[in-house]
């Protein structure tokens, strides 16, 4: 797909464009009378330069600032209501100027697959205020997780949280179906409306079997489950959760250590054992990688990670993904995903991205993978965890707000930040969407998407594109909106995807 003449393809070395302008050049205006402007509101900042860019090289005219001249506003994420309040406040001042058609970021995705604006149809239009959806009768609660609105905070912790630790310990048993069970009930609880009072409640809710309600019961009648506190209080259990919270390390390690007789982080040194390299630096920084991240800390490493980036590859934007993009306050670890509007462009990024932070002193333990996508035999068949993407897992160090942060080569600036675990993806502009997706969570969320599109579509579903079983070409999604819709779902936004 040709996003810029082929003229600049080619010529425009990384050199060359680190001392030069921040974004590619625009391609020549190809359809007069047409100015678009993004509204940066729920699109945010990273996505609005990443589609500015993709119009731009596909000739589209842009507008950074809202003016008269505007004919087409783009939102993403806006009900009628809020766009419609939007303009009449961005017009206010200038009381009788054209006022520009108000469309969902539906519009612009298919302008962009076409490579020309599409005919504006009234389901692009956020002229009319939608009839909002309730899913406030549990009765109607929708089977799979992605037909389900996931709010961060919801009303039955108590029982999720149950429910969740029975699902961790069956999973630390390599009980993948009683696992599923206990997650699936935990997940449909997260979507009610309001807590759970009575048993009764539970009538008719999906996937909730005999021992999901019987746990209910227990904590509703109790207060506490005596099967969950005595999986708590289990050395199994807590030993599993040790091991498997050390970087680097799964179940099957954990297990294996476990039938060993190790029980703790000082059995583990004490061994003369091969750990790996990765198992060595999450001893070496357990403590600081198992307090959680919060989010002005995960903005203070985009801003490291952007800015290198950009040094590297002017144009590429980093996007915040994982529990951050799904509104958590606090998370593991931090996720970015990392394009650029020119697919190729981006190929190879990375290493020179990791050696600059490594020169400024970021760097505590870095593994690079290079994209393998074109060596896979069959692309639908790449799993969630083990997407082909070129990727970094790393720990940086957060870096020192006390600092002067200015890191010059060879400086360590941030000697005394604590260290984080960062992973950094890179996706082709092509792909970008199916990634965004795919790192954006929750675990489960991607899990029951990726079912639903194989039991109810017949699709395969994953971070790289959506596939019919045995074909390779992807459909093409230039939104995350896309895939929903080529899915026949209703759109979630990433704030309600925490099933
Ligand atoms: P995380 O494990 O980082 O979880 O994966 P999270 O939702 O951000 O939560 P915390 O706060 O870090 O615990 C984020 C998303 O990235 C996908 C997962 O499926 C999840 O949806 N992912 C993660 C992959 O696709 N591949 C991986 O190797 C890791
Ligand atoms: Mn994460």
């Amino acid at each position: 797909m040709a996003l810029v003449p082929p003229k600049r393809r080619r010529g425009a070395g990384r050199g060359e464009e680190a001392g030069g302008a921040a974004a590619p050049s625009p391609a020549p205006l190809r359809f007069p009378g047409l100015t678009i402007y993004l509204a940066e509101r729920h699109m945010g900042r990273s996505r609005r330069a990443f589609l500015t860019g993709l119009a731009r090289a596909k000739g589209f005219r842009v507008d950074q600032a809202y003016s008269p001249e505007v004919t087409h506003v783009v939102m993403e994420g806006s009900s009628a209501t809020e766009a419609s309040g939007w303009l009449d406040r961005v017009l206010g001042a200038s009381g009788s100027l054209p006022r520009p058609l108000l469309l969902d970021i539906s519009w612009f995705t298919e302008s962009m697959g076409q490579g020309k604006p599409v005919p504006v149809e009234g389901r692009h239009c956020l002229g009319v205020p939608l009839p909002t959806r309730s899913q406030a009768d549990p009765g109607c609660l929708p089977a799979y997780a992605c037909q389900r609105h996931s709010p961060l905070n919801h009303h039955n912790l108590c029982f999720t949280e149950a429910l969740d630790t029975l699902a961790e310990a069956a999973g630390f048993e390599g009980s993948e179906g009683r696992f599923l069970s206990f997650r699936r009930a935990a997940s449909v609880l997260k979507a009610l409306p309001g807590p759970i009072t009575s048993i009764s409640q539970l009538r008719g809710l999906p996937h909730f079997g005999d021992h999901s309600s019987r746990i209910v019961q227990e904590l509703l009648e109790c207060g506490v489950s005596s099967e969950v506190e005595r999986i708590k209080q289990s050395e199994r259990y807590q030993t599993m959760k040790l091991f498997t919270h050390i970087f680097g390390v799964g179940v099957k390690t954990a297990d294996k250590w476990y039938r060993d007789g190790l029980r703790s982080l000082a059995d583990l040194q004490g061994q003369t054992r091969k750990l790996s390299r990765q198992q060595e630096a999450g001893i070496c920084h357990f403590e600081d990688l198992n307090t959680l991240v919060w989010r002005h800390e995960a903005e203070a490493i985009q801003r490291v990670v952007e800015k290198a980036v950009r040094q590297v590859l002017p144009g590429a934007t980093v996007t915040l993904t994982g529990g951050f993009r799904r509104g958590k306050l606090q998370g593991h670890d931090v996720d970015f995903l990392i394009t650029h509007p020119v697919e190729g462009q981006e190929e190879g990024l990375l290493p020179k991205v990791m050696d600059l932070l490594e020169s400024q002193g970021f760097v505590l333990y870095r593994h690079t993978q290079s994209n393998h996508y074109q060596d896979l035999k069959d692309p639908a068949q790449s799993t969630s965890l083990f997407d082909a993407y070129e990727r970094c897992f790393s720990i940086l160090r957060l870096p020192d707000p006390t600092a002067a942060f200015r890191p010059e080569a060879g400086e360590e600036p941030c000697r005394d930040g604590k260290a984080v675990r960062v992973d950094l993806v890179v996706a082709p502009a092509s792909q970008f969407a199916f990634a965004l997706l795919g790192w954006t969570g929750s675990q489960h969320f991607e899990r029951e998407l990726r079912r639903f599109s194989r039991a109810e579509k017949q699709l395969l579903l994953n971070s790289h594109g959506l596939y019919v079983p045995g074909k390779k070409e992807s459909f093409p999604a230039a939104s995350e909106e896309d895939i929903f819709r080529h899915l026949g779902l209703e759109y979630i936004a990433p704030e309600y995807r925490n099933a």
